[in-house]
């Protein structure tokens, strides 16, 4: 099995090529990354001398380096995207060239390269926002809100109509709010607690009452994994674990744990048209593939605040960029740099 994955070098794309690799070690895995400030290779550090492991430097909206890549390949899981809500806000540009163009881009070259499956990794905001009751379901008409989820389900449209009009093999994966190891610190889980670490003060964002449904990212992998090989083509799953909590109950967990008080909180204005609640029923994965998420919040939690702390140097270096520019030295900017 030969498997291009787009954006492994970020956060989920990073955990995502451990596991296949740990879990099939015969697949070869090729990671097609443009190393933008949220992509960084020491994230895979550990598994780069594996044999079946290879990095192409490449953007997604490089058709021809993209076709070249994808010759002889079985399955691509695209999570290459601009994924930041805030950085959305401030200016959607890359975000409709990533997310929309690149994805396009991508997924005509795994048609014209006649890939097996094309599993496209989307995220439950294309959904818009809950009010107190009811769920996201496969069956949730979209009705995105920020630059960044509107790109998202833009993308989303684009693969089921390549699998209606083309016939390409798709699957897509709606998933909630990931947290784990190696997430870029500006988001909240890994700004809360590497702020703390410092002896910071938190920033939360209004009321701190607006709801995410959490899931560990290596419950979103193992669903994952698990789509590729048993999901039906044509189909969409959404993922979550079940765990919905407000961004105060997230940071009091947070604090506790830490062993700080309600006085590390500051309270800053809100974000722009923020959605009010997120919340996935995940049956569909659960009935159809026999998945189910494994790792408690309580738990995960524990693991990635530990994960943080033993980590220092690694957001350290992601936050000041060194990592990038490390990178950048090494590689130029040409694109096609492989090891
Ligand atoms: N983080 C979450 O909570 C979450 C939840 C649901 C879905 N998702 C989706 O999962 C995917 C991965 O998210 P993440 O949190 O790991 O993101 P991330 O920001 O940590 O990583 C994104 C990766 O994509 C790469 N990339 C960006 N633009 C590129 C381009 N033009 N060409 C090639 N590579 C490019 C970056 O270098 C980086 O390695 C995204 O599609 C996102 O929408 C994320």
């Amino acid at each position: 099995m030969k498997m291009l994955v787009t954006g492994g070098a970020g956060f989920i794309g990073s955990n995502f090529i451990r596991y296949i690799l740990t879990k099939y070690p015969s697949y070869a895995v090729i990671n097609y990354d443009k190393l933008t400030y949220a992509g960084n290779l020491e994230n895979l550090r550990d598994i780069e001398n594996h044999p079946n492991y290879s990095f192409v430097k490449g953007d997604i909206l490089n058709t021809e380096l993209l076709n070249h890549v994808m010759k002889g390949v079985d399955v691509v899981v695209h999570f290459a995207a601009e994924t930041h809500v805030d950085r959305s806000i401030m200016g959607a540009d890359a975000f409709v060239q990533t997310n929309v163009i690149g994805t396009f881009s991508v997924m005509e070259a795994a048609r014209q390269n006649n890939v097996k499956r094309f599993h496209h990794i989307s995220t439950d905001e294309v959904f818009g926002s809950l009010g107190a009751e009811g769920h996201f379901h496969e069956e949730t008409p979209y009705d995105p809100r920020s630059p960044y989820s509107a790109s998202k389900a833009a993308s989303d449209h684009l693969v089921r109509a390549y699998y209606h009009t083309h016939g390409l093999p798709i699957t897509i994966s709606n998933c909630a709010n990931n947290y784990g190891p190696n997430m870029f610190p500006e988001k909240l889980i890994p700004l809360f607690v590497t702020n703390l670490i410092e002896g910071k003060k938190v920033p939360l964002y209004g009321d701190g009452l607006n709801i995410r449904d959490w899931i560990h990212v290596e419950d979103h992998n193992r669903a994952v994994d698990m789509i590729i090989h048993a999901g039906k083509v044509g189909q969409t799953y959404c993922l979550g674990a079940m765990e919905e909590k407000t961004n105060r109950e997230i940071t009091d967990l947070i604090l506790q744990k830490m062993g700080f008080g309600e006085e590390m909180i500051e309270y800053v204005e809100d974000r722009k048209g923020h959605d009010r609640r997120y919340a996935i029923r995940p049956y569909k994965a659960m009935v159809e593939l026999g998945w189910k998420p494994q790792i408690t919040f309580d738990q995960g939690i524990e693991q990635t605040i530990n994960w943080y702390r033993d980590n220092p140097e690694w957001w350290k270096r992601v936050r000041s960029g060194e990592y990038q520019d490390y990178y950048k030295k090494q590689y130029g900017e040409k694109q096609g740099m492989t090891i």
